[in-house]
């Protein structure tokens, strides 16, 4: 297994041009089944999660590359519609598929997504609305069959939660079903206006994305088109904390600052400097940096979950307490045992955690336990004296294309061995 070992307590300084975004190119890329030919998308980061939406796609039939970081997606050959268990439990965002592969086929098998590290993942605000449009879903020994009877039609749905997956599985039922769809309470995340962009330029008729309601109008067909995925903000923020926990300084390019606002309310409230153009950041670390006093995560425009261990680990030095609160997922404090034996003094009682800032933190041997848990123990690793080893990286490598190499242009110590 690879690990990542970290000389840390180098002041990291320098420009990054930021990753496309993982959570944007994998609903993109089960989109393209939908289309008539072939579909390039730009921008897409080079991670196993990437990977993994290639080999569903190929073993549906799509003709599916990565060439650097395009993706080609042909679904003309398409001719399957199951997603086979061992893609499910390999990576449960392929439930994403659903939505599409019934508007393409009609009908899709496939195993319940696993739950996660992040706690139970449960999939009934996505059936419940697919069934609104007319699927039937017969579950037997975790597999759901779902088919389309009467075909997919357009509903009026509400969603008792604006869950992504949801809003993306709707909209990609949708686009092609018969008659008109509205979904209120949706989820408003960049990527989901990522998605609908992507769709439009294929052809289908949206509006409101971005708002809590999207209305869709099926059309007939689309066709494939080019399209560049859109800069990964969580990355993006994982990146400004690495600077802001080593007194550091940094630039990122080709980054849409405007999906970032709650992120860079945070890092000014932490004593940084921020300054923000259209497609460019840059953060000088405050001197000293400042405890917040509420972190608390919620959908989309409020303070993203995704990005909620990285600024923890970004905290542990901060002068004064933080607390935290995880209002989205059940179990997304894994990574607080690794940053405590790091030196942190975080107390953690439910889904509220406190951080009691320490002067410093020290390197230790420590595991990934989950995609973001990984990525802040590389910002404490880099934050901390000493050495860092950060064991089970294909967590992390399912989120963040070359890390190290990243990391190793702004100054950072680091290697995987
Ligand atoms: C997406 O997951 C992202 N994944 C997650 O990023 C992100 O944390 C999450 O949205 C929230 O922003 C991808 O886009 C691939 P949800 P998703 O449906 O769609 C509950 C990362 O690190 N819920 O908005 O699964 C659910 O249990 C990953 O990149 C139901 O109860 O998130 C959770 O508590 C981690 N029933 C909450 O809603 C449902 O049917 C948010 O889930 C669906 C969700």
């Amino acid at each position: 297994m690879q690990k990542l070992v970290i000389q840390g307590g180098r002041r990291l300084e320098g420009e990054i041009a930021v990753q496309g975004a993982k959570n944007s190119a994998l609903p993109i890329a089960a989109a393209a089944l939908l289309c008539d030919g072939e579909s390039r998308l730009e921008n897409c980061p080079k991670l196993s999660d990437v990977y993994a939406a290639c080999r569903i796609l190929t073993n549906l039939g799509c003709r599916c590359e990565m060439q650097e970081n395009t993706v080609t997606v042909d679904a003309h050959g398409m001719h399957a519609s199951e997603i086979p268990e061992q893609f499910m439990c390999e990576m449960r965002s392929s439930i994403i598929f659903l939505g599409a592969v019934l508007g393409r086929m009609g009908k899709c098998t496939l195993g319940y997504p696993g739950g996660c590290e992040l706690g139970p993942r449960p999939i009934n605000l996505h059936l419940q609305a697919l069934q609104r449009m007319g699927v039937k879903i017969h579950e037997e020994n975790g597999i759901l069959h779902c088919t389309t009877p009467n075909g997919l039609h357009g509903a009026r749905i509400h969603l008792q939660f604006p869950s992504v997956g949801a809003t993306e599985n709707i909209l990609l039922a949708a686009v092609t079903a018969k008659g008109e769809t509205t979904i209120s309470n949706a989820a408003r995340e960049p990527e989901i206006v990522d998605l609908a962009g992507y769709l439009r330029t294929c052809g289908a008729c949206i509006c409101g994305e971005g708002t809590g309601t999207i209305v869709v109008q099926g059309v007939k067909s689309l066709k494939g088109c080019t399209y560049r995925i859109m800069p990964d903000r969580i990355v993006a923020a994982t990146w400004l904390a690495a600077a802001a926990a080593t007194d550091g300084e940094i630039c990122l390019r080709q980054v849409k600052s405007s999906d970032m606002a709650s992120i860079l309310d945070v890092f000014e409230e932490m004593n940084c400097r921020i300054s923000a153009a259209d497609n460019r950041i840059y953060l000088h670390a405050g001197k000293p940096l400042k405890a917040v006093r509420l972190m608390k995560t919620m959908p989309y425009p409020g303070f993203p979950t995704d990005a909620q261990a990285i600024m923890m680990a970004a905290l542990c030095r901060a002068c004064g307490t933080t607390l935290v609160e995880e209002t989205i997922f059940e179990n997304r404090f894994r990574h607080v045992d690794a940053l405590v034996k790091m030196g942190a003094d975080i107390q953690v009682a439910g889904r509220v955690a406190a951080i009691h800032g320490v002067r410093s933190l020290h390197g230790a041997a420590v595991e990934a336990t989950d995609l973001r848990g990984g990525a802040a123990m590389l910002v404490a690793g880099l934050s901390a004296s000493g050495e860092t080893v950060i064991h089970d990286v294909f967590h992390i490598d399912r989120g963040y294309d070359s890390p190290e190499q990243v990391l190793q242009s702004i100054g950072a110590e680091i290697i995987r061995t």
